[in-house]
């Protein structure tokens, strides 16, 4: 009998399969599920990103194994993209590398970093691979609580010092998945001081820069200094409607996306140059399509808003992203159960996102208005009878 690796008997089983199961259940049986579980986009990829795909595609010197940090073309166009929307300064020649996506960097990166008994920083409730990575590359995690009376931000001067001197990344996620909270240019300000401080790399995840209402999020370089420490994980996933194709970059300190680039040679041969090519036409293409996004979001989310207060609802105003984080009396696993069991309605229990979650149900507004209508009703006949 095979037996697995011991890294990969530590990966925690799948928590939602209960949930899963029953949701396909009720498919089965025919009732009409909504589907607030998964957190990707349900609108198509923009026209122009794909006309510039199927171009792209018919190539055949995009044919050939891609290598490297990416194509010289797509890395300048993120650097001026950078430069446009930012206005901060990337070098396209040694502080890029586009990655398959952002997952595949963030889970690949402690390769690179992190020695046995090393230890990452994590906030939870986040996104799973920050600790998974950390783990697969034989590190251990410690779990940096974001809280709401804290604004989702974790209380860095909170962890001993025996930690921080093991640490050797800080993970952080803003605007932030599940909570849908941003990061202050003070709170900012401190990390990058923090990370110098203590010699740990700042690997900062910007999937949803792009996804914001109210005000824009801001980009870390834009903080002094933080190139010395930080590299950022960015994706055309969110922005874009992309999630399937699977392109995405590293940026910042030199170094770090060296490392970076060096692991991922030896693993994958990077992303489809045919991609590469749209993703040029996505990032300077129009982007009225991205300023509809944002609006198409923010209607949704101020309806859902809506909805649940009058049900009575507790929450703080998600101020981006495309989830609605939401505080429940119940047991996180237990609300999800009877919210499906009775209103047929699918979301995510907070505390699979870490314990801090727990007590917090993530809604993924990824479903159009209409169905989000129907939602609010179906839980105003459960909650207003
Ligand atoms: C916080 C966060 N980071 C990164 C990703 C990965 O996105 P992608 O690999 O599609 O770029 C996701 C996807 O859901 C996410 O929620």
């Amino acid at each position: 009998m095979f037996q697995v690796s011991e890294r990969l008997k530590k990966i925690p089983p799948y928590l939602f399969v209960e949930i899963d199961k029953k949701k396909k259940e009720l498919i089965s049986k025919g009732e009409e599920i909504i589907d607030f579980g998964v957190g990707d986009p349900d609108l198509p990829t923009p026209e122009n990103i794909i006309s510039a795909m199927k171009k792209s595609v018919e190539n055949p010197k995009f044919h050939r194994y891609p290598f490297g940090k990416g194509t010289k073309e797509f890395r300048k166009t993120i650097s001026e993209f950078y430069k446009k929307n930012y206005d901060v300064d990337i070098n396209p020649e040694d502080e890029i590398c586009v990655l398959i996506g952002s997952k595949e960097g963030i889970a690949h990166f402690p390769l690179c970093f992190i020695n046995p008994g090393d230890i990452s920083l994590v906030p939870e409730p986040g996104y799973p691979v920050y600790h998974l990575g950390t783990l697969i590359a034989g590190g251990e995690s410690y779990f940096l609580p974001l809280k709401e009376e804290n604004n989702f931000l974790p209380d860095l001067g909170n962890i001993p010092q025996n930690i921080v001197k093991k640490a050797k990344i800080l993970y952080l996620n803003y605007p932030n998945n599940p909570t849908g909270s941003f990061a202050n240019y003070d709170f900012l300000k401190d990390v990058v001081k923090f990370c110098k401080k203590n010699n740990i790399i700042l690997a900062y995840d910007a999937a949803y820069s792009e996804i914001y209402f109210e005000e824009k999020p801001i980009n870390i370089f834009s903080i002094d200094g933080a190139k010395d420490v930080t590299i950022e994980f960015n994706s055309l996933s969110k922005t874009y409607n992309m999630t399937g194709w699977r392109v995405g970059w590293a940026c910042g300190n030199s170094f770090l996306i060296s490392a970076l680039a060096k692991i991922k040679e030896n693993i994958d041969s990077g992303t489809f140059e045919a991609i590469q090519f749209a993703g040029i036409e996505a990032l300077t293409g129009t982007q009225e399509t991205v300023k509809k996004l944002r609006e198409i979001y923010k209607k949704r989310r101020d309806i859902f808003a809506d909805g649940i207060k009058e049900i009575g609802f507790d929450f703080k105003m998600p101020k981006g992203t495309f989830y609605f984080w939401v505080r429940v009396k119940d047991n996180s696993m237990k609300f999800v159960d009877f919210l499906l069991e009775n209103g047929k309605i699918v979301a995510t229990p907070g505390v699979g996102f870490g314990p801090s979650g727990e007590g917090y149900v993530r809604f993924s507004l990824t479903i159009n208005e209409e169905k989000i209508k129907k939602a609010i009703e179906r839980m105003k006949s459960i909650w207003q009878k």
